[in-house]
């Protein structure tokens, strides 16, 4: 609900979701200032008298405030901030005006409410559903000396507990501006001394949280990559020095964009808490002519003031409902095998037809053949961009290998990597202006390829013609959609040299433009997004692939840090997730089949090893994996999920699904330590109702029949000494 009132002339706007309340003010200056957001309050609230206005010194003062030396930019909780007019920290909007002049004053102007989600051109964003609409206010503020106007858009969701942001930016006036910084949000908050938790990283390792206090020395993250990264998640949380899983305020603040970001809190002299999430302003430099305008990508906050646990469900929830599309949004994905990890670039006919054979055999529903496939592409040095099939290696067509890889029973799906060129390739020889680079300067390499210019329409034409005929001409219900460099060097051969700081956006919106008009041809198409793993892993790629393959990095036990991770903000059907061999390819680490099983299957799973190697043991498993992930499916994709364990905890790690109708539960547990003369395994389950009884099934003959509080309260203790490395699985149904 959105309200909005006029109290001692000022405008009080409070946005309300079930579990929290957020509050601003436009004030009589026509600043809007930031109230609270936080747990609810109530309607009609007015808690403007939380700001105490004090002359802090060196913080000037505006000409509207007179000779009042205690109203100033510089220390009022602010909405948005402008560079240049006396708010000395971050900003959120900067502006270079046509006279070389650097201001950005917004005032308030006027507001209207919406009764839907608000839609962001050619970007990702939230989206109505009959499970959840949103509702939209939008809040215009004006630069009086220029007449550039800025909208601030504020989604609300009520059940979901979610708040979004966004910004568009419009020139109204008669005169050209260059954007230099435009974030998505700005929101000053009072009273709160958080910590934040950010997501870090590298190439097979991503996503690992580190959890630091704010203070006045700012805590950034960002990306300047081109793509999201490996090494920076967009998304962070702030919260209260003592939240856990279970209690504390817990704001989470999750970008829905695949492009260079920057997202940071610091706290400023009155100890308020700075928070600014949106582009990288570094290398951004975006020209307004009369009557253009430019929208920011969305920041999707939530709130939760029960702890960790109930801030990610709420994301899940969201996301998976209000972000993922498609046919495979709710419907069953097919578990696959993927031969990357079985055969590298080193396969043929008659190996894909090995693996696909083995793989129906034990159930196994889809083939996906990764790279290599295409142009000459028998290494990384060559072939990006030849989107033509090479029969020779395949022996027949493309349409031959679906075939028959359909008559075993299974779908079939091809791995793309749209974004690349390389150097060695006829689309290199015939467009080299197509490739990312700065005239007379060498480019640097990426695994030996350079970027498309994705900015450009005829680039992004001929990818779609390419993949267009590939994906008519071969019965291909799933494609994996690859990116393996960071990009550099940005510069366009199509743009003006007064465009050149919009590239990297617009490579962003170009990268949107393709994978929308794909889907347009392809409704039914899953697409797995994917960059070396799960280095564009983000809310705004969920938009186009319900799931995105997590990691490069397939050995299980890291696969728990880099899943335990992920889970804070992405739904666990999102994570791609693969059974691969031991010893594993990354680490070396021999793990049991099981356990590669049961943490691949905590995610959309499949198998990316050579099933010919693999004992008759095994084989049984893994039919009885498929089984299970499939028995598993409800709980896993749709259900509700919980970290049981911190990520640092010892010996084990353990995590749950329980069913939104908390009928049925998965609990996994895996051993992370041992030692000589052990100790028992013990975890304490949540999500269950409390007072049901409850059968759990720990193996096909041992279970207990106890109620939800038990095994809550007093936890669950393995009644065998578990090895290292060594994997349970509980399972959970009311009785
Ligand atoms: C990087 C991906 O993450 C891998 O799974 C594989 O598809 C390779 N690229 C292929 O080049």
């Amino acid at each position: 609900m959105i309200s909005v009132k006029t109290i001692d002339n000022e405008l009080v706007f409070t946005l309300f979701t079930n579990s929290s309340s957020y509050q601003m003010k436009a004030d009589k200056y026509g600043v809007l200032l930031h109230l609270y957001y936080g747990r609810p309050i109530i309607n009609g609230d007015n808690l403007s008298d939380l700001i105490f206005l004090s002359d802090m010194g060196f913080s000037g003062n505006p000409p509207c405030a007179g000779k009042d030396r205690t109203y100033s930019l510089d220390t009022l909780p602010q909405e948005v901030s402008g560079f240049g007019i006396g708010d000395y920290r971050d900003s959120m909007v900067s502006l270079l005006h046509d006279d070389g002049s650097r201001a950005a004053e917004f005032r308030y102007d006027s507001f209207e409410i919406v009764d839907s989600s608000y839609k962001i051109d050619g970007m990702p964003a939230l989206y109505d559903t009959s499970v959840t609409k949103g509702e939209t206010l939008i809040i215009t503020m004006r630069e009086a000396a220029s007449d550039i106007v800025l909208k601030l858009y504020y989604g609300v969701y009520e059940k979901e507990n979610v708040i979004t942001r966004a910004a568009k930016i419009i020139n109204k006036g008669t005169r050209r501006v260059f954007v230099e910084k435009l974030l998505s949000m700005n929101m000053d908050m009072l009273f709160f001394d958080p910590d934040i938790i950010y997501f870090t990283g590298r190439h097979a390792f991503e996503r690992a949280p580190e959890r630091v206090p704010v203070k006045h020395a700012k805590v950034e993250i960002g990306s300047v990559r081109g793509t999201s990264s490996h090494q920076y998640n967009p998304a962070f949380i702030l919260c209260d020095h003592d939240a856990n899983e279970e209690q504390g305020n817990c704001y989470g603040f999750c970008l829905a964009y695949s492009g260079n970001f920057v997202g940071a809190a610091q706290k400023d002299q009155k100890n308020q808490v700075r928070v600014q999430m949106g582009i990288h302003p570094e290398g951004f430099h975006y020209l307004l002519e009369q009557d253009e305008e430019l929208m920011t990508p969305q920041v999707i906050m939530s709130f939760s003031g029960s702890g960790l646990s109930t801030l990610s469900q709420q994301y899940h929830d969201i996301l998976r409902e209000n972000m993922c599309r498609g046919k495979y949004k709710h419907e069953k994905r097919p578990v696959l095998i993927n031969n990357w990890e079985a055969t590298y670039f080193d396969f043929d006919r008659e190996k894909l037809h090995d693996i696909a054979q083995q793989a129906s055999e034990l159930g196994i529903e889809m083939l996906v053949l990764d790279d290599g496939w295409f142009g000459k592409r028998d290494d990384d040095f060559s072939g990006l961009g030849d989107w033509f099939v090479n029969e020779k290696k395949l022996g027949g067509s493309l349409k031959e290998v679906g075939e028959r890889v359909n008559a075993m029973g299974m779908k079939f799906g091809l791995w793309f990597e749209p974004e690349m060129i390389s150097e060695d390739s006829d689309l290199y020889r015939e467009h080299p202006e197509w490739a990312v680079a700065i005239p007379n300067r060498e480019p640097n390499r990426g695994r030996y390829q350079l970027a498309l210019d994705m900015s450009r329409a005829d680039v992004r034409d001929y990818l779609l013609e390419k993949m267009t005929d590939i994906l008519n001409n071969a019965p291909i219900i799933y494609v994996k959609w690859d990116l393996n460099r960071s990009i550099c060097d940005m510069y366009s051969y199509a743009s003006a040299q007064e465009r050149s700081g919009e590239l990297y956006h617009k490579y962003v919106l170009g990268v949107y433009d393709l994978l929308e008009r794909l889907l347009e041809r392809f409704p039914d198409l899953l697409l797995e997004g994917c960059s070396g793993g799960g280095g564009r892993f983000d809310a705004g790629m969920l938009y186009y692939s319900p799931q995105i393959w997590c990691s490069d990095n397939t050995d299980a036990i890291n696969r728990l840090s880099i899943q335990y991770g992920t889970s804070f903000f992405y739904p666990i059907s999102s994570f791609g997730s693969h059974v691969s061999a031991c010893p594993n390819h990354q680490t070396g680490r021999s793990v049991p089949f099981q356990t590669r099983g049961d943490v691949a299957m905590s995610g959309s799973f499949g198998y990316e090893l050579d099933l010919g190697k693999i004992s008759e043991e095994e084989k049984e498993q893994v039919k009885e994996q498929v089984a299970q992930f499939h028995k598993l499916y409800d709980l896993t994709h749709e259900g509700d999920y919980y970290r049981l364990t911190p990520l640092e905890n010892g010996d084990c790690m353990a995590w749950a699904f329980v069913a939104k109708d908390k009928k049925r539960a998965a609990l996994t547990i895996v051993k992370t330590q041992s030692e000589g003369n052990p100790l028992p395994t013990h975890v304490y389950m949540k999500g269950l109702l409390r007072n049901r009884q409850y059968r759990c099934t720990l193996k096909n003959d041992m279970s207990v029949i106890k109620t939800g509080a038990a095994f809550i309260n007093a936890g669950i203790t393995i009644p065998w000494i578990m090895m290292q490395y060594e994997s349970v699985m509980v399972l959970f149904e009311e009785i």
